[in-house]
């Protein structure tokens, strides 16, 4: 482990779990997933994976070649072939019959619905797609998409893939500032956003971020962005340039429901979804269309056991997230399935509003956060147990590692103590599930993501690149090139082998801290990088400390994500004030103004999301002899443990100056 990192609390923690949980009989005897999988896989990795894509993905022209990795680390998957990803998600159902079954049923947060069959979703994708070529979208061109949870955000997102223009979906909870950077950085052509949307019961504006985004702005390179089509969501008003913002109703309503697909190369850019990595500047992940369709199918059918005629999918993610791409849109939609899209948020207008979703849809797969899992346990069990939820038969949990109490929680009390629980562990960079147990065959452990999906292979090594035995920690890494792995970074091929492939040579470094247990099973255990994990929401220190460091008052910014029962981790900054505010923050109506503003000033550079959760008003920042920030100390004052081993420090009272100032009264 780095030095500034330790991973050991919770390695502790883990090593006394042993429960496990066999599939029932019943189970196994109908699941899609079988054993022979592994040794398919294993015998004939890249037969196996020619296979899963000639199976769940329609090809125009059928690929020869399975992988090219002579370029590596950036692969090419089934490069002569030739697809289009809406087609696949849309239109093929349509042509095999099902155009009637329901592919949404939306539900807005102020309880309005919609039911969209495949047969409507392939009008509307068409319309849409039509309306985007009229206002000059060509094949490669990029689309942001600022949206919320609406049924236009998924259509939006399929017309974008029927022409080949690459989209790049920003999440609603960015900042205008936030989403600026987005746009230049794609250099997007078109944005396509709401008036606003449905939020713990009000309507929560969004096109004014846009209209921010897109102003002129000193330092700032030209937007390239020509239309703004705007979806009308809540009614609020808007401002509005003539000229360069449409309506969607007026766009897409009257265009021809008729769109003939692009059929696009496997490698062709399906989307860029930015993330937050260990510097500041976010990092569009690049991902291509034949590798990353088949993966996202392949693991929607095995992962959820889905049976497309029978069950109703409910994953909780917002579009904006990578798993909203992979398990709201491809998966599900690739492989047929008729699931639940969710607007609100799941307190609103009551905390009972989940259960009483899988009640009504009779939803059988749910796929949703640790995080969310840990709030509702907080809320009671009372709750949910006022809904039936007898529909459900497979629980799925990402974003964080999940807690063996949680995970029991939610087995007994949402799952009947039968569901399967699917730990799965993935990344925006993996496109897809990477480790996750498959229902009907593994024996379930709370708390672990446990093997490598079949065609997949990790390993857990140490600081010298060696496997580590069973019963060992170290680094998470991916050994073999799989057919959803990001192709770069966008514009930055550069940054790409050196985050990924500079740390060990020819494996890929995820930036999590794993072990494996006795029966060589992987534990996963948090990143051992500056990367935090709030909510399943990845965040970066550095740039929320970059954030800090551009007020005024701020001289120095050290951030740290501090163990959060309910949100995994929370934002806790240490910052020193610039000599002439100091004074501010001696008086506790001082330092809480303080401490408001800088709050208010995340919020406005990044987004509500990276505020943090407490901000203390430091005269010193630990730090090595090299100037690096020791964040571990600064967690052990954020986590109120005694401070751990200080030696390494250039000046050993820091800490001692950094406590006696926090316990002031304050
Ligand atoms: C990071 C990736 C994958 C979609 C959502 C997050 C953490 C994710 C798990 C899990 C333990 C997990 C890792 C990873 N993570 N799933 N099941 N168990 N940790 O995508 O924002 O790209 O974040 O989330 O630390 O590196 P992301």
């Amino acid at each position: 482990m780095p030095e500034n990192e330790t991973t050991a609390p919770s390695l502790e923690n883990l090593l006394h779990e042993t429960r496990a949980f066999p599939p029932s009989s019943a189970f196994a005897a109908q699941a899609n997933a079988q054993p022979s999988m592994y040794e398919d896989a294993a015998a004939d990795r890249l037969g196996f994976w020619a296979t899963q894509a000639r199976d769940l993905v329609t090809w125009s022209t059928p690929f020869t070649q399975t992988l090219d990795w002579s370029g590596a680390p950036v692969a090419r998957w089934f490069a002569d072939g030739k697809l289009n990803a809406a087609y696949n998600a849309v239109d093929r159902h349509v042509e095999a019959g099902l155009g009637d079954r329901v592919a949404l049923h939306f539900e807005g947060e102020p309880g309005d619905t919609r039911t969209v069959t495949y047969a409507d979703l392939q009008r509307e994708v068409s319309r849409a797609a039509n309306a985007l070529e009229s206002l000059g979208v060509r094949t490669g061109d990029r689309v942001v998409i600022y949206l919320p949870m609406l049924v236009e955000s998924v259509v939006a997102m399929l017309a974008c893939a029927r022409i080949g223009a690459p989209h790049s979906v920003v999440f609603g909870g960015f900042s205008a500032d936030a989403l600026r950077s987005r746009i230049a950085d794609a250099e997007a052509k078109v944005v396509i956003t709401a008036d606003g949307g449905y939020r713990r019961g009000a309507p929560s504006a969004l096109k004014p971020a846009v209209d921010e985004a897109l102003a002129p702005k000193e330092g700032a390179p030209a937007t390239t962005v020509e239309h703004v089509l705007v979806v009308r969501r809540t009614g609020q008003d808007v401002d509005w340039t003539e000229g360069r913002d449409v309506w969607w109703h007026d766009a897409v309503d009257g265009a021809s429901e008729v769109h003939e697909p692009v059929q696009v190369e496997a490698e062709h850019p399906l989307f860029i979804l930015y993330t937050s990595g260990t510097t500041g500047k976010p990092k569009g992940i690049l991902h291509t269309t034949g590798g990353y369709l088949t993966q996202a199918a392949y693991t929607h059918k095995y992962v959820f056991d889905l049976k497309p005629e029978s069950d109703v999918y409910w994953c909780t993610a917002d579009i904006g997230w990578v798993t909203g791409h992979s398990y709201v849109v491809y998966g599900p939609l690739a492989n047929g399935a008729t699931q639940v899209l969710y607007e609100g948020t799941p307190d609103t207008p009551h905390r009972g509003r989940w259960w009483e979703l899988v009640e009504k849809y009779k939803v059988s797969i749910l796929y949703t956060a640790p995080t969310a899992i840990r709030t509702c346990m907080k809320w009671g069990e009372d709750v949910p147990a006022g809904f039936d939820l007898s529909s459900l038969r497979v629980l799925g949990s990402v974003g964080e590692p999940i807690n063996p109490e949680a995970w029991m929680w939610y087995r007994r009390v949402i799952g009947g103590d039968t569901a399967p629980i699917v730990d799965t562990w993935w990344q925006t960079e993996t496109g897809a599930i990477m480790i996750s147990p498959l229902p009907g065959v593994t024996a379930t452990k709370p708390g672990s993501a446990q093997v490598a999906l079949p065609g997949i292979v990790a390993d857990v090594v140490d600081d010298e690149a060696h496997s580590v035995p069973d019963g060992g920690g170290g680094y998470l890494v991916l050994s073999e090139p799989w057919p959803a792995m990001l192709r770069g970074i966008w514009g930055d091929l550069q940054r790409f082998k050196d985050t990924y492939w500079s740390r060990f040579e020819g494996l890929y470094f995820a930036g999590d801290g794993a072990k494996k247990d006795e029966d060589g099973d992987i534990w996963l255990l948090g990143r051992v990088d500056d990367v935090m994990n709030v909510s399943g929401h990845r965040l970066s220190t550095t740039e929320i400390e970059s954030a800090l460091v551009s007020h005024d008052v701020v001289a120095e910014a050290a951030v740290v994500g501090a163990a959060d029962d309910t949100t995994g981790q929370a934002v806790v900054a240490f910052v020193i004030l610039r000599g002439e505010h100091a004074d501010r923050a001696t008086t506790p109506e001082g330092a809480e103004e303080v401490q408001a503003e800088l709050r208010n000033h995340v919020a406005v550079q990044i987004g509500p999301i990276a505020k943090p959760r407490r901000i203390l008003v430091v005269p010193e920042l630990p730090k090595t002899r090299s100037g690096k920030i020791m964040r571990r100390l600064l967690r052990d004052v954020a986590e109120n443990r005694t401070v751990g081993d200080a030696t390494t420090l250039a000046d050993s009272s820091v800490m001692d100056l950094i406590s006696a100032g926090l316990k002031k009264p304050s």
